[in-house]
């Protein structure tokens, strides 16, 4: 009885022992394998940071913006699907001041690609210049407006749609530049006068097909946007036309590149009743609102607001040339510095 007991604690002593070392060797391997990852992802942080500090000197110090791009790719890896952002553009007094506003912010959003479509009939000096010196990598289109349907200066900014053939024709680049072009990439209508919060864009890179948000400041409302019930769009705070298929602003939604390539006839129409641009586009990409990917915390953020910038009074303008006319008309009178 006596030596069988022992038997039996010795084989008990031992089976401690082993499961004591085997935990032992776990503890120490899993702690080896905890210090590595915090070791590759503090110097993969550190170099991302680095060449993150690159890129934003870079963009300050002028450089073109294909050597940022590179540099960025670097940073970012191939990780993030592009985003391509269409912005249509018009001259007008407050156009470089709103492009320069947009262009800090897209700066600072990584793997993105500024489609900028001026309304003319060439591609103007003005607009030339500031991409070439913004930091953003761009492509620079233009599309004209025909005259009779392009807002007169006395015209209410709802008689006619804006920036329809303009979208257009970024749409168009896309698709004849596919090949060179991130497959995975999101495309989203960015007006060159709205505020975006660099959450948005983060956002709207999940797209599978598309992705709906709420906007600020749009539709008379403070926020118009999808309800969302059990993750999927349930209906719209939406006052203002709220029948429409889809009833959000241009601001308020992101398509995938794939998608918008499996419909490659899908695009705006110039004539269409007023707020009916956004309906007429998903309605050629999505079988119904069910299709929709709601994002921004199930469409509970505000990140993108359709601000409006006021026509600044500049009625001073014509007296001033006039004064400055009569001075260069009076002899001996000096010259204004910009002619000397
Ligand atoms: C609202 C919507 O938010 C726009 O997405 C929509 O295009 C527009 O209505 C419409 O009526 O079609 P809203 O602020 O009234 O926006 O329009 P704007 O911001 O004045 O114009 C939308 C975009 O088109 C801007 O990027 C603007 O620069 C451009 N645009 C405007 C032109 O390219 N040409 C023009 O003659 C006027
Ligand atoms: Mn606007």
């Amino acid at each position: 009885m006596v030596p069988q007991i022992c038997r039996r604690n010795r084989f008990l002593t031992v089976a401690v022992c082993f499961f004591v070392a085997w935990l032992l060797v776990q503890l120490i391997t899993t702690q080896r394998c905890l210090d590595q990852t915090r070791l590759s992802m503090v110097t993969s942080n550190w170099r991302e940071h680095c060449l993150q500090n690159v890129v934003s000197n870079l963009a300050s110090s002028g450089v073109r913006s294909d050597c940022i791009a590179a540099v960025e790719k670097l940073s970012v890896g191939e990780s993030k699907p592009v985003i391509y952002a269409i912005t249509p553009t018009y001259a007008r007094p407050v156009q470089e001041a709103e492009l320069t506003r947009l262009s800090h912010t897209f700066r600072l959003v990584p793997r993105f690609h500024w489609i900028v479509v001026e309304d003319s009939i060439s591609k103007t000096e003005l607009v030339s210049n500031f991409l070439a010196r913004c930091g953003v990598p761009y492509t620079h289109l233009y599309a004209a407006t025909p005259a009779e349907l392009k807002l007169g200066p006395k015209d209410p900014s709802w008689l006619l749609p804006k920036g329809v053939l303009q979208r257009n024709e970024g749409l168009q680049w896309l698709r004849a530049n596919v090949d060179k072009l991130d497959p995975r990439g999101v495309v989203y209508f960015a007006d060159d006068d709205n505020t975006y919060d660099l959450r948005l864009f983060e956002e709207m890179r999940k797209t599978v097909k598309v992705s709906v948000w709420p906007v600020g400041l749009v539709g008379g409302l403070l926020v118009e946007g999808p309800i969302v019930r059990d993750g999927r769009v349930a209906g719209w705070n939406a006052v203002w036309k709220p029948k429409r298929r889809y009833p959000l602003d241009m601001a308020g939604f992101a398509v995938s590149l794939r998608l918008l390539l499996d419909f490659p006839e899908a695009q705006f129409r110039l004539r269409l009743p007023r707020g009916e641009q956004e309906s007429y586009l998903l309605g050629q990409l999505l079988a119904g609102p069910h299709e929709l990917e709601p994002r921004a915390e199930n469409c509970t953020q505000t990140l993108v607001w359709h601000t409006r910038t006021q026509d600044p009074k500049l009625d001073q303008e014509r007296r001033l040339r006039k004064a400055q006319k009569a001075r260069r008309l009076k002899p001996g009178a000096a010259k204004p510095s910009s002619q000397k």
